[in-house]
């Protein structure tokens, strides 16, 4: 039989709610899918702002529930549950949506679902692709990055993860140190196709290593003390700035996805796709790479539509119902979560465990 669920999703800077039907077969269907960005709020300080996030949550999330169930022209009796992402995240807008959803689970008396952000975008590819366990997940956003062994529902395993800054936090801050707007991400990928890679040589994170983790606060770093060597910037040396730091990133992914397919295979066996989401896949020159490191590991690549790649209701919507076709639904009194690792329930294979040391 046919479940609809709503998602509810404020863990960041993104509003969302939409409602979405899972057929008995598994194959998902988007009825409705709204989201409200709060770029215009946080752009004047380069960066969001947890207040004022929150705040903003507040003030849009009630009108955007109602629109998401009236494009789907379902009413709240019809639903099979209520899902909200409960984190990870910053806790004032998590509060806001998990709250809201509580409240619609009681009156209408209608099963929660506290579902995990991380795993929302983890099974989104079996939303839009039908994708068969197991799969490589890469997540890139502005608060994430981590390579993930997706083994089933509720089954991960963290195979990498950023010892510092985010990938899209780096692009943020660098596009912050170097004047461009904010997010810095699409801006600094403009301005590299405009520069020479070659003229800086600045290093590439972690090449070489055998564990999968990430690293960015040394490049950064690189590359803020050749901005300011250089300083008053002209257009061309921030082009090449741009330039050199995306081709250190992009050896760097393909490096540390390499490392992370292999241990994945060891592990588990072959992948089924390795998949890309977050708002970082948006960038051309990190999809170039991620073909090649596809195509070297014989892997099919699957990267979502853009809109389901970056923070959305459908992605909570559907994890919450993969999660209740198993009968995986939360009490009400669900705490929400600033921190919540997607594999603390699991197993951790010997061989992965000291990659999880300290983070
Ligand atoms: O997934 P997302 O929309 O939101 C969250 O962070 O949750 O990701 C936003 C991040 C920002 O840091 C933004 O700068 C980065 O993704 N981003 C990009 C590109 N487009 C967005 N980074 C690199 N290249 C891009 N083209
Ligand atoms: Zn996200």
């Amino acid at each position: 039989m046919p479940i609809l669920v709503l998602g509810i999703e404020t863990t960041c800077d993104e509003t969302a709610a939409a409602v979405i039907e899972r057929a008995g077969d598994g194959q998902g269907r988007i009825l409705s899918n709204i989201v409200r960005s709060q770029i215009e709020e946080h752009a004047p300080f380069g960066g969001v702002v947890p207040e004022i996030a929150a705040r903003a949550h507040v003030d849009v999330l009630d009108g955007i529930v109602a629109n998401a169930m009236k494009d789907a022209s379902v009413t709240y009796s019809q639903l099979a549950g209520v899902a909200a992402a409960a984190g990870p995240g910053l806790i004032g807008g998590v509060i806001v949506g998990l709250t809201t959803a509580k409240a619609i689970a009681m009156v209408h008396n209608t099963p929660l679902l506290a579902v995990n952000h991380l795993e929302a975008h983890a099974l989104t590819p079996r939303l839009t692709n039908a994708l068969a366990f197991p799969y490589c997940l890469f997540l890139a956003s502005g608060g994430h990055t981590q390579i993930v062994a997706v083994l089933g529902v509720g089954k991960y395993v963290r195979l990498g993860t950023t010892v510092d800054d985010a990938l899209g936090e780096a692009f943020d801050k660098l596009a912050k140190m170097l004047g461009l707007p904010y997010p810095g991400g699409p801006q600094v990928e403009r301005a590299a196709v405009q520069g020479h890679a070659t003229r800086f040589g600045f290093p590439r994170p972690m090449m070489g290593r055998p564990d999968a983790n990430f690293s960015l606060s040394g490049l950064k770093t690189a590359v803020r003390n050749e901005a300011s060597r250089m300083t008053p910037l002209e257009q061309k040396d921030i082009n090449d700035l741009c330039a050199g730091f995306q081709a250190a990133v992009l050896e760097s992914i393909a490096d540390r996805l390499n490392v992370g397919l292999r241990l994945f295979t060891e592990q588990f066996g072959p992948p089924t796709a390795l998949v890309a989401a977050g708002g970082v896949a948006a960038n051309q020159a990190i999809r170039g790479a991620l073909r090649e490191v596809a195509g070297h590991a014989r892997t099919e690549l699957v990267i979502p539509p853009p809109a389901l790649c970056t923070d959305n209701g459908a992605m909570i919507a559907w994890a919450g119902a993969e999660r209740l076709a198993l009968g995986l639904t939360d009490v009400l009194d669900a705490p929400p979560r600033a921190r919540w690792r997607l594999d603390e329930n699991i197993e951790v294979p010997a061989k992965l465990a000291n990659t999880r040391a300290g983070f």
